[in-house]
């Protein structure tokens, strides 16, 4: 018997070329992924996967954490300067348990807490009757306005004044616009709540400097590392000095046990590069990349939430343009023709969430891929053939011109 016998596990390894394959021939518009790089990937994947590390650096559990106490120092270090934040969480696995970990450390279960609704853009982790932030805290949802489909922060101010709140949640999930941190900061001050700035999806933006920087307005700030930030699948906790202890002891031992100390070196190896100008250009590239992609599909006749983007991503209300298609349908037969993205409501939605009536899309992976905004109207055009005439030899000459165009753009 060989040490290693997985090295010949061509079952799962096939598995791994497979997606390898489908990942440079088929187009990845989901607006929450990325491909991450070569260094990231190293760091994912190595021997530090082997190390349990509970605790934080320098006051750990287990024995044999120099090497790792200088990783995790690093991978604070390198965060904290890029946003410019007094203290940094690196642990949380993901962008869910950022949440949960700021929640417990900063409220009671039953405190009120302020939240964008799900169905116009808001996270699961913001409230949802199924999640534990929905079981364990009164959420309150606000929304975006009628006219502009922007967030109504009149709104915001009256349910902060009828509710008064412990805390203000800013951030979403599927919302085209920027999102100011300043007015949230103006509205919590006034009604004396916590202000959290949830930045999951914006994170890279705010790192390459194309959106503002919440940090310094905040008292805590979670995002995702995966997304437009081009790390790891994971997330991290930026706060104030004066919520360090607390965070800390939420996420260990409150919410998580032992650090995924592999992922951890691989967020400082996303934190230094999105520190470099080049990432600046990057992150600037993406929200062009959206936004040409965005003017192509209003001149296919497509109808774009809140008319356009400033972001990473667009939603496409389809009910203007084929009352019948739902965002279901939409995305089944794009993922046919090898497009990747996913349906999502539209704000006043009539459908359920897994039906839905538009279209979420991203331009993270495809700006990464080196695609620019001629590749942004190719890519609307073919979206609107798919969309405009789903029979089989249509999507499958999209897929053989997909393919054509991923062809010229190989990620790795
Ligand atoms: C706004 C927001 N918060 C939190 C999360 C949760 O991140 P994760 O999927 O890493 O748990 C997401 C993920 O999409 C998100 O969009």
């Amino acid at each position: 018997m060989t040490q290693w016998p997985a090295d010949d596990d061509t079952e799962l390894f096939d598995l791994i070329d497979a997606e390898v394959a489908r990942q440079h021939s088929t187009l990845q518009l989901i607006a929450s992924e990325n491909f991450a790089s070569p260094a990231v990937l190293r760091a994912t994947g190595s021997v530090l996967t082997n190390k349990y590390s509970e605790g934080y650096p320098g006051k750990r559990y287990y024995g044999g954490n120099e090497v790792i106490d200088e990783v995790e120092e690093l991978a604070r270090t390198r965060a904290k300067a890029l946003f410019g934040a007094e203290h940094a969480n690196v642990q949380p696995h993901a962008g869910a348990q950022a949440n949960l970990a700021v929640y417990q450390a900063l409220l009671r279960p039953g405190d009120t807490v302020l939240g964008l609704r799900l169905d116009q853009g808001g996270h699961l982790t913001h409230g949802s009757p199924v999640n534990a932030s929905g079981i364990l805290y009164r959420f309150v949802s606000y929304g975006v306005t009628e006219s502009d489909e922007r967030i109504d922060l009149d709104q915001v101010r009256d349910l902060a004044l009828e509710h008064r709140p412990r805390m203000i949640v800013a951030g979403a999930t599927a919302y085209p616009r920027i999102i100011d941190p300043e007015p949230f900061r103006q509205i919590a001050d006034e009604v004396g709540a916590l202000f959290l700035f949830d930045a999951a999806h914006v994170a890279g933006l705010i790192a390459g400097g194309v959106h503002p920087n919440p940090v310094p307005l905040a008292d805590v700030v979670t995002f995702t590392t995966h997304k437009t930030l081009r790390g790891p699948r994971s997330g991290c906790i930026l706060s104030r000095a004066e919520h360090a202890a607390a965070i800390d002891k939420a996420v260990f031992p409150g919410t998580q046990g032992g650090p995924l100390e592999h992922v951890i070196a691989a967020k400082a190896v996303a934190f230094r590069e999105a520190a470099t100008p080049g990432f600046a250009d990057y992150a600037a590239s993406i929200v062009a990349n959206a936004e040409e992609l965005a003017r192509a599909l209003a001149e296919h006749g497509l109808r774009l939430v809140s008319g356009g983007t400033d972001n990473h991503l667009l939603l496409v209300d389809l009910r203007t343009f084929d009352p019948e298609l739902t965002g279901k349908k939409g995305r089944l037969a794009l993922d046919r023709a090898g497009i990747s993205l996913n349906e999502n409501t539209v704000p006043g939605d009539p459908r359920p969430p897994f039906v839905t009536s538009g279209l979420r899309i991203g331009t993270p992976a495809v700006t990464t891929a080196g695609m620019g905004r001629r590749e942004m109207r190719l890519i609307a055009s073919l979206l609107h053939r798919v969309l405009n005439r789903t029979d089989d030899d249509e999507l499958t000459a999209v897929r053989d011109e997909v393919a054509n165009l991923c062809g010229k753009f190989p990620p790795y």
